[in-house]
């Protein structure tokens, strides 16, 4: 097992290692204080995991009540979010209890916002089961809802009390959801760690998930101790995603997170290589890495279609839109680019397709 501490307005462990579930109700009860725990869930993850926790908590004394909403980001809505807060003042919830995520980052999501607003904040756990909540959603402390206008629109910058990221969870996973999980993964090897994405070169999916767990959260540890309300560094985090969450809006979803973060990442870094920022052995490392994962590298989205998709109607022209762009296989630069210059840029991005199938 490790444990990484996050330094943030609230200083936190996270515990990573194999059957932490099954120790849970001795974490919860030895970091909070609490008379009530409420545990947060999904219809996918309640069954798998949550009865067992819910009777632990109960041995250790807890009166412990559960919420369950349907799995999937339709839930992730304000409707849901005042469901959940209902449930709380009728069951008198007060700022000696706690609530427990138990799933993925929907559930993280949701649940941590709630924490951060009913009563002005009560405490929380975060118990993510998904791999791409446990290296990005649940550190760090953004929570959020969507709107109708677009994802995570409404929400807090509210850190949880304890993290407890218990790897036997990602058995259960399916193996789609698990590759969306390895892109950011990979996007952590890309932005800051050559090690990890050596690892990750070698091992494909059959890579040291305990390391490899922890070493992504030491990594976003550190960003979020240095720029917590992300007005910085921050923003690194978001290689592959100003075009990934494009490709997400023009595909109606039909295209993953991860696999549109992987194609965000291809375009970004064929970008540079053709506009010398990087070297080709760093544009052909990332485009390999994403086949090594079955993740996508190209989409048949236009350079037009992806242009209008990544930037709102919000940007006028004129302006500078910040794009993460790899320089080396584990640093990236924050680049400030004009907005009409970032038709050309996906252009440019796009140009791998045809030269990487003809390999
Ligand atoms: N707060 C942040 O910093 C941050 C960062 C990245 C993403 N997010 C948010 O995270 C959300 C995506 O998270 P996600 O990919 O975990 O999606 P998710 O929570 O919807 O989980 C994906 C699917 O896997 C199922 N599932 C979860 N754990 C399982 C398990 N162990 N076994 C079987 N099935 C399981 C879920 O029920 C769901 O159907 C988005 O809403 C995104 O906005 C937040
Ligand atoms: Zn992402």
């Amino acid at each position: 097992m490790r444990i990484i501490t996050v330094t943030a307005s609230r200083n936190y462990p996270v515990f990573v290692g194999s059957g932490l579930l099954d120790n849970a109700d001795q974490l919860i009860t030895e970091h909070i204080k609490c008379t009530n725990a409420v545990i947060i869930s999904d219809s996918h993850v309640w069954p798998l995991y949550g009865p067992a926790l819910r009777d632990k908590l109960q041995e250790k004394g807890l009166h412990v009540y559960h919420f369950v909403f349907p799995a999937g980001e339709s839930s992730k809505t304000i409707a849901t979010y005042t469901e959940i807060l209902n449930f709380l003042a009728e069951n008198h919830i007060t700022r000696s209890d706690c609530l427990i995520a138990l799933g993925g980052g929907v559930v993280g999501d949701i649940t941590g916002f709630a924490a951060a607003t009913f009563l002005r904040g009560i405490p929380y756990v975060q118990i993510p089961t998904t791999l791409l909540a446990m290296v990005d959603s649940s550190v760090g402390g953004k929570t959020a809802v969507d709107l109708p206008a677009g994802k995570n629109l409404v929400g807090a910058f509210y850190q949880p009390h304890l993290v407890i990221c218990d790897i036997c969870a990602l058995n259960t996973l399916p193996i789609s959801i698990f590759r969306d999980g390895c892109a950011e993964v990979i996007k952590y090897g890309i932005l800051y760690d050559a090690g990890l994405f050596e690892h990750l070169s070698q091992n494909g999916l059959a890579f040291c998930r305990e390391e490899v767990i922890a070493r992504c959260i030491e990594l976003k540890r550190d960003v979020v101790a240095s720029d917590e309300f992300d007005t910085g560094l921050r923003q690194k985090l978001n290689l592959g995603h100003t075009f990934g969450h494009g490709i997400e809006n023009l595909s109606n979803y039909t295209v993953s997170h991860g696999q549109a973060v992987a194609i965000g990442m291809a375009i970004i870094s064929t970008a540079a290589c053709q506009y010398g920022y990087c070297d080709n052995k760093t544009k052909t490392a990332v485009n390999h890495i994403l086949q090594q994962f079955a993740l996508p590298a190209t989409t048949d989205f236009t350079a037009p279609q992806l242009y209008r998709a990544a930037l709102s109607d919000k940007k006028r022209s004129g302006e500078k839109v910040n794009l993460i762009i790899p320089t080396t296989i584990g640093n990236c630069e924050i680049l400030p680019v004009a907005t009409n210059e970032i038709e050309s840029f996906i252009q440019a991005g796009l140009s791998y397709g045809s030269d990487y199938s003809s390999n």
